[in-house]
Order: C-alpha cells, then sequence, then structure tokens
C-alpha cells in the first residue's frame, strides 16, 4: 500500500526533523571541510565540489590549504600559481573566480568573508546556493540551499510538476526549498548536509533507496510509484561539436606551448597550437621541416561540447612557430597549467 499523502502545511517541520536526525547518524562527518566554521575552508570546498566528486576534490583541498592556509594567502598568489594548482579539476572560470573572490575578500572585507548569504552572494563565483551552503554551515543562516542534487531530492519529495527548465518552476522550488528549513539555526548545518548526502546516497538520480529513506513516508514522488520522474526538466542540454588538429612540437626535450586567450574553453591554460584543419596544421609544420607522426585522436566531452582533438607530433623541429609561445622543458612543465587531456597525451 502505498503512504497517505500529507497535505502541505504538515510537511514542511517533520521534513526537517527527520532529516537532521538522519544526518546525524548516518550523514557524512569526517570529510576535511566539516567540523569546521571557516568560512575560507567552506567556501574553498563548496567551489570546489560544483562540478566534481569529493574523492577527486579531497587531494585539490589539503593542496590548496597547504600552499593558500587563507584567503589572504591565496589572494596574494599570482593567478598562474592558482590555475597551475587547480590543473586537472577542470572549468577553470571556477578558479579565475576563486582568485577573484579571494582579492575581493581581502580588499573590500578586511580579509573576512562576510557573514551573510546575501552579501555572499555578491562576491565573484559565489551563487545563491552556494552562498547559502556557506552561510548556514558557517553561522547557522537558515537560507537553503539548491544545486542539481538537492533538486532532485526535493522535487521528488514534493513530487514536483514544474518543468525546471523554466525559470517560473525554479522560482517555486527556491520558496519550498525555503519554507522546508528547519526552525532552529543551530540545526541548519546538519540540515543542509543532509540534503547534499541523502542526494549523493540513498536518493540517487536512477535508482533511489526509497526503502532505506528517512522521509520515504513523506515523499510524493515515491507515493506516486514513480520517483525517478522528478525531477522534471524538458529542455535537453545543448551540445555542440568540435574538431580540431592539435600540433605537437617537442624538440631537445622542450614542448612548444601557447597560452589560451582569457575568454573560451581552457582559457588562460597553456596547450599546442591548435588548428581548425588538417591543411593549416600540415603547413605549418611543413614552414618548420617537422614529419608529422600521426596519433589517436581524443574525445573530450565537456558539458556542452564534443570536443575532438586530433595530435600530430613532430620530435625534431627548426625555427618557432610564429604564434606567441614558448618551449618549456618537460621538468618545468608542473609550473604551467595544462588542459587534462593535453597532460595525459604528452605524459604518454
Ligand atoms: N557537494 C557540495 N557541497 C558538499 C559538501 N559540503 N559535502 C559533500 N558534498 C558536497
Amino acid at each position: 500500500m502505498t503512504p497517505a499523502i500529507k497535505p502541505d502545511v504538515e510537511l514542511p517541520r517533520e521534513f526537517a526533523t527527520l532529516l537532521v536526525a538522519w544526518q546525524r547518524r548516518h550523514g557524512r562527518h569526517e570529510l576535511p571541510w566539516q567540523n569546521t566554521r571557516d568560512p575560507y575552508r567552506v567556501w574553498l570546498s563548496e567551489i570546489m565540489l560544483q562540478q566534481t566528486q569529493v574523492t577527486t576534490v579531497l587531494g585539490y583541498y589539503q593542496r590548496f590549504l597547504q600552499r593558500f592556509p587563507d584567503v589572504r594567502a591565496l589572494a596574494a598568489a599570482p593567478l598562474d600559481e592558482v590555475l597551475a594548482l587547480w590543473q586537472g579539476l577542470g572549468y577553470y572560470s571556477r578558479a579565475r573566480n576563486l582568485h577573484r573572490c579571494a582579492q575581493a575578500v581581502a580588499s573590500q572585507h578586511g580579509g573576512e568573508f562576510p557573514a551573510s548569504a546575501a552579501a555572499l552572494q555578491e562576491l565573484p563565483g559565489i551563487g545563491r546556493s552556494t552562498a547559502a551552503a556557506i552561510a548556514s554551515f558557517c553561522f547557522g543562516e537558515r537560507v537553503a540551499i539548491l544545486d542539481g542534487t538537492v533538486k532532485r531530492v526535493l522535487s521528488r519529495l514534493l513530487a514536483f510538476e514544474g518543468d525546471l527548465a523554466g525559470s517560473a518552476a525554479e522560482k517555486q522550488l527556491w520558496a519550498h526549498a525555503q519554507a522546508l528549513l528547519p526552525a532552529r539555526e543551530a540545526d541548519m548545518p546538519a540540515y543542509t548536509q543532509g540534503l547534499m548526502d541523502l542526494g549523493a546516497s540513498l536518493c540517487a538520480a536512477r535508482s533511489p533507496q526509497c526503502l532505506l529513506c528517512p522521509v520515504s513516508e513523506l515523499c510524493r514522488g515515491r507515493a506516486g510509484g514513480e520517483p525517478t520522474r522528478y525531477p522534471i526538466k524538458t529542455r535537453k542540454l545543448k551540445r555542440s561539436r568540435r574538431e580540431n588538429w592539435w600540433l605537437w612540437l617537442e624538440h631537445e626535450g622542450r614542448i612548444w606551448l601557447e597560452q589560451r586567450p582569457e575568454t573560451g574553453v581552457w582559457a588562460g591554460l597553456w596547450t599546442l597550437p591548435l588548428f581548425d584543419d588538417e591543411a593549416a596544421l600540415s603547413a605549418q609544420a611543413a614552414a618548420l621541416s617537422a614529419e608529422l607522426e600521426l596519433m589517436p585522436r581524443i574525445e573530450h566531452a565537456l558539458t556542452h561540447l564534443d570536443w575532438v582533438l586530433h595530435p600530430r607530433r613532430a620530435s625534431s623541429v627548426s625555427g618557432n612557430p610564429p604564434g606567441e609561445g614558448r618551449w618549456v622543458a618537460r621538468e618545468d612543465l608542473a609550473a604551467y597549467a595544462l588542459p587534462a587531456p593535453l597532460k595525459r597525451l604528452i605524459q604518454g
């Protein structure tokens, strides 16, 4: 028998209470950015966790803290060093904003993160949900988070029929998220973490484990028999496809690298010269008397883009290519922020 659907007004308080109790008993408590109320540490982890899994973030988080123990240290560092340390986490606009945000905190807030979600949200790279996560973890502020995971949890809980491709439905879900918050500020850290933990474990995208879920009795998605129907999102992400040829010039242990412009994919990273077609690459290679070696193509999937790269290698070159770039010795590569597929390629 499916559980009875409870009316709207009864839902909120019970949900928060059950979730908080579950989080305290079964949630995650030992992640390195937990058990602290230091906004710098929480902010750093939240930015890293935006598009990257916990297991990957762990190492980066420790290395960042070791190198930049506080926000002033990060603000004072050259951007290149931040990007180099970010290497492999991807989505480098996060690293640029991280650096800009640290500089704003240092210069405009005397080195202290502001203590409210509203003020945090004014800083570079901090959106509404991230601001709320920091404010609820560090200051117990009663503000809702609503990232992709939480949208899944709450839209199932409420059997929310709104189409989250549209901003009206999203706005409505934000309002529900706010209405579901626990009454006590002291419960905010466990509640916020509970939403994340539930979404990362039992309320999984494909096979939710409703039998183990602390709020299954309240869950209208489950009551309707089809929790995975939610969240509803009709607009599919428009993906584009791109193809480029990559000229890998290596001479006496040094590789020719060029820095990407400040905008677009891989903004500011160091890469091999990129060409739109094979003929252009061949012409460049011929001008350098370089003999090309064909290499397997690389398929690199980004959020919006399927990128096919065709590397061509030349290991004896005379002269320099015309673009702005430099020869970098293999042993010096660590100081350069390289896109992950390039790193894999040149490390074999
Ligand atoms: N994802 C986003 N924030 C997180 C957090 N604080 N803990 C675990 N995963 C998260």
